[in-house]
């Protein structure tokens, strides 16, 4: 059995998969959850075939129940939880005037609501983690588009605004408890997310899923005095 545990969304693909390959190689027991069954089966192939402990729940985070069924799993499985990634989103783009309710509903249940149920039914093992090390880490996955507000992309980005504020509030009420949260800020990464800007944006002038894995190792290494509140990620080509 691992030492220390950790539970990612979104880790089907892109950075959260990157995110818990990361994680394993640190030695952490993952619980893996995404939407698509067949596709978070390659990914938990993936991380097994590394020798990695993996644990893994399909399903819409944007169901309560589906998240109580993902921590449930994983406090089975490893009674613990140092590092919980809330990475699973979604960006659907609409001008103002073809916004649909649906599609709305989706970003912000995929991409806000599932956090703060995630800290709430996470919290007792965060809370025994940071008691026993002080390092209990959340890492919540927002976006350049939550620093500034984007045209076509107005719901995502204001998703992803409530994602930095809900870890600032986040670190008002846990940072004391040696729970410590982040939320991570990358413009275009090279995901499956991004495919949609690919014939304007080239892959390869975008950022590496490993790019942003690698903040959260260092993220890992710090020391229980020091907390990292966002980070943002910029391309060269990025305007500050
Ligand atoms: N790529 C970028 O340029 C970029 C930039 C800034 C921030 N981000 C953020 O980074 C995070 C990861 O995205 P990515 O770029 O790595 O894209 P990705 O490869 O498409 O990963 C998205 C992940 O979220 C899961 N997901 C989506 N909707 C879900 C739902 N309702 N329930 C459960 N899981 C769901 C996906 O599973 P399925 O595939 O099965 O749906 C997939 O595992 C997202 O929060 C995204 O907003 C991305």
């Amino acid at each position: 059995m691992p030492e220390r545990a950790a539970l990612v969304t979104g880790a089907s693909s892109g950075i959260g998969l990157a995110i818990a390959h990361m994680l394993g190689e640190e030695g952490y027991g993952l619980t893996v959850a995404s939407r698509r069954p067949e596709k978070l089966q390659g990914a938990v192939e993936e991380l097994k075939g590394k020798g990695y402990d993996v644990e893994h729940v399909a399903g819409n985070l944007g169901d309560e129940e589906v998240i109580k069924s993902v921590v449930a799993a994983h406090r089975e499985r490893y009674g613990r939880l140092d590092v919980l990634v809330n990475n699973a989103g979604v960006g659907i783009g609409a001008l103002v005037g073809e916004i649909e309710a649906k599609k709305l509903d989706i970003q912000i249940n995929t991409n806000f609501r599932s956090i703060p149920l995630f800290y709430r039914e996470c919290l007792d093992m965060l809370e025994a983690a940071g008691a026993e090390h002080h390092k209990a880490l959340v890492v919540n996955t927002a976006s350049i588009s939550g620093k500034r507000g984007e045209a076509w992309l107005s719901v995502y980005s204001a998703t992803k605004f409530a994602v930095v504020g809900w870890t600032q509030a986040m670190h008002k009420e846990l940072a004391t408890k040696g729970i410590k949260s982040t939320a991570l800020c990358p413009a275009f990464v090279d995901t499956p997310m991004s495919d949609f800007i690919k014939g304007q944006i080239a892959a390869e002038e975008m950022m590496t899923p490993q790019d942003i894995a690698e903040s959260v190792r260092f993220l890992l290494k710090l020391s229980p005095a020091c907390i990292i509140p966002e980070i943002q990620f910029l391309r060269p080509a990025d305007s500050l």
